[in-house]
């Protein structure tokens, strides 16, 4: 069974970013995986894919915002960039050696992707659907 799973009750009913979080969930579960499997390399490998596949997705969905002037960007973004300092902290650890606990890393990994999808994305969802968002 995968460690994360997306469901509908994530939907934001905006068809590129729904994708997207699955995606990310996936990449979350593999990583959990390959952590469990003690395949550094394979780990590493996984750690930085879903940086650089989080990076792009932030992009995404703040350009998505600026388009429709969402007015809680600031804080949206605050957001994103929290998470990503915690990511590369981790990665940082990782790579000088430091003690690894795979359940605390994906724990995090998980938890602030379903509270954020959940809280933020979900209100600017809203927002955007309010201003009449339609499918790109
Ligand atoms: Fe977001």
């Amino acid at each position: 069974m995968a460690y994360f799973t997306w469901d509908e009750s994530y939907s934001l009913n905006i068809d590129k970013i729904d994708r997207q979080h699955k995606k990310l969930f996936e990449v979350i579960s593999d990583f959990y995986n390959t952590l469990r499997s003690h395949d550094e390399k394979a780990y590493i490998a996984l750690l930085d894919s879903l940086i650089e596949y989080a990076v792009q997705h932030f992009e995404d969905e703040e350009a998505l915002l600026a388009k429709y002037n969402y007015p809680d960007t600031k804080e949206h973004l605050e957001e994103h960039h929290k998470f990503q300092e915690k990511v590369l902290y981790i990665k940082e650890r990782i790579d000088h050696g430091g003690l690894v606990i795979p359940t605390e890393i994906t724990g995090y990994l998980k938890d602030w992707l379903s509270k954020h999808i959940n809280g933020s994305d979900k209100k600017y969802a809203k927002y955007l659907h309010e201003q009449g968002f339609e499918v790109e």
